[in-house]
């Protein structure tokens, strides 16, 4: 199981416009997600996390949490990826806990997006993030986006496998 959602403790482009590391495909809108998207957003953690999906009401905290970001993709009126942060408080380091793009969706630059979105709207010099180290698309795209690594969390996840906290400082930005 991934982390709970609030509070966070480490835990084929057809076109479009370019957004921060990768283009968004025709058609696709970010906008905030709410409870409202309740249904469709359980469905698409079951299809992106399996074992490691957050349970019902992780997921309703992640909708209604206040100060909390969510965004939600969109094509043809489908939600296919969601985005998950929370905005740094006082220690100016804000952290990105979920994102995921429904499998026939990827490698169209909607998760690039999402996180792209999602960091122009988080204050503070750094945004931090927690990966599985067995989770190499994950970890491609974040790098893609001007992600490195930051330390690494033994045992981290349920089965035991390890996390790797990756981060960007956009102070030289
Ligand atoms: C990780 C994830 C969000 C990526 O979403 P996506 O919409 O496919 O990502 P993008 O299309 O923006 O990919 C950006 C870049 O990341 C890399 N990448 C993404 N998926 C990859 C894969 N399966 N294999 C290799 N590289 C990959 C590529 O460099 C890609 O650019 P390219 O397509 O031009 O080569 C998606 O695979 C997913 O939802 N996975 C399950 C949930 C998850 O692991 N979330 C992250 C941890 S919270």
């Amino acid at each position: 199981m991934r982390l709970r959602p609030f509070p966070v403790w480490f835990g084929g482009r057809a076109g479009g416009q370019p957004v921060g590391c990768g283009m968004t495909m025709e058609g696709l809108s970010i906008t905030p997600a709410s409870l409202r998207d309740l249904r469709p957003v359980l469905h698409l953690e079951r299809v992106c996390f399996g074992v490691d999906a957050w349970p019902l009401l992780d997921v309703m905290s992640a909708l209604v949490w206040p100060g909390g970001i969510r965004l939600k993709a969109v094509v043809g009126g489908r939600l296919v990826g969601l985005a998950i942060a929370e905005p740094a408080w006082s220690d100016g380091i804000s952290m990105i806990a979920s994102i995921g793009v429904d499998p026939e969706f990827r490698r169209r630059g909607i998760g690039s997006a999402l996180l792209s979105r999602c960091e122009s709207l988080l204050p503070g010099n750094v945004v931090r993030l927690t990966v599985r180290a067995d989770n190499p698309p994950a970890i491609r795209m974040y790098e893609r986006c001007g992600y490195t690594f930051f330390s690494r969390l033994l045992n981290y996840y349920r089965d035991g496998q390890a996390g790797l906290v990756m981060e960007k400082n956009r102070t030289a930005e």
